[in-house]
């Protein structure tokens, strides 16, 4: 019985030896210390043994199935050791490699001069006002003095909808009617920003989807003066302090007089070049004082009150403060384009 149990021992030390993996150690513990192993075996039937031997046989019986427990243990451990190491090796880090660069999010171009116009605009003292998109004929037209079939009205090209007198505004201009009749008889100091919407043609000059910058000024003896006075100071802050400008005599059925807001070309300084198509000047905004029609549509007598305003489009002055030849990148969200803003 003891030679038995001693040849188990070596036996199952030898086997362990070769147990190269976890399952085959699983395998070799199920043999030998599980419940139908042999050495359970030797000690179910240990009544079998001569009286006398059996403390013996028992005692050496532990002895052997702790000296392979205590092994099997030792061999688990080496086991998870390697397993540990191979995974470590096959993962490696380098930790010395350069980072791949992190592109960072950016504003779109038009958003950048949107906000650079907002702030300065709020510096001399004009609030935001928000006005819908979805629009009445009635407020982009009739109210700002083209009435019904006024061929006045074919300057804009509409998008109308399928309900009767509702479009999409073709200018912030309507924003100036909500708003005088909002507040009316308080004085107006505003800024209407927003998308507008015609139905042209889509070329490199012209989307049928663009932002203007509607500015509304209304109070008592507003005067031209002020209106070029406030014009001016918005153009040295947004281009440069000593930037030139003009006004050109224009028509406008919603402001009288109008006219139309040139800047020196900051491309060439003024002598001539193919940004400014060889005058020297770029056309920035259109303007001119509120006409009396307007102020009666809006709640304020003409006879007390009068007004000036303008109406600017920021992605043609982000065209040309960066050069952009063609208003369509706006939207065709390219990266190569965005990237570079
Ligand atoms: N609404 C005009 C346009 O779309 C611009 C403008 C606004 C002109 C305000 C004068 C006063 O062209």
């Amino acid at each position: 019985m003891q030679q038995k149990l001693n040849q188990l021992e070596q036996q199952a030390l030898a086997e362990l030896e070769q147990v190269t993996s976890q399952e085959n150690l699983q395998a070799w513990k199920v043999k030998y210390l599980g419940r139908s192993a042999k050495l359970a075996d030797i000690t179910k039937n240990l009544k079998d043994v001569p009286r006398e031997e059996r403390p013996q046989v028992g005692r050496r019986a532990n002895e052997v199935k702790q000296a392979l427990e205590g092994s099997y243990q030792k061999r688990l451990e080496n086991l998870q050791d390697a397993a540990m190491i191979q995974n470590l090796e096959k993962d490696r880090l380098d930790v010395t490699l350069p980072g791949r660069p992190v592109q960072p999010g950016r504003l779109h171009p038009t958003t950048r001069t949107h906000r650079e116009i907002y702030a300065i605009w709020a510096e001399m003292g004009f609030q935001m006002y928000r006005s819908r998109e979805v629009e009445s004929d009635d407020y982009n037209f009739t109210y700002m003095n083209m009435p019904p079939h006024h061929p006045a009205r074919d300057m804009w090209d509409t998008f109308y909808t399928k309900q009767e007198g509702v479009i999409l505004r073709t200018h912030t201009s309507p924003g100036q009617m909500r708003v005088m009749r909002e507040r009316a008889p308080e004085p107006i100091r505003v800024i209407v920003p927003g998308m507008c919407y015609r139905y042209e043609q889509i070329s490199a000059r012209s989307e049928i989807q663009f932002n203007q910058i509607e500015g509304l000024a209304v109070g008592e003896k507003i005067t031209f003066s002020d209106l070029k006075g406030t014009l001016n100071s918005f153009a040295r802050r947004f281009f440069h302090q000593g930037v030139r400008t003009r006004f050109r005599a224009n028509h406008f059925p919603f402001t009288e007089p109008s006219a139309e807001m040139d800047v020196e070309c900051f491309v060439c300084g003024g002598e001539g070049c193919s940004v400014c198509k060889g005058t020297g000047w770029l056309e920035i905004l259109g303007c001119g004082m509120v006409h009396p029609t307007v102020l009666k549509y809006g709640g304020y007598d003409p006879e007390k009150y009068s007004g000036f305003a303008f109406g600017m489009g920021p992605e043609r002055i982000t065209m040309l403060k960066y050069r952009i030849p063609d208003i369509r990148y706006f939207w065709a969200n390219d990266l190569r384009f965005l990237q570079q803003f």
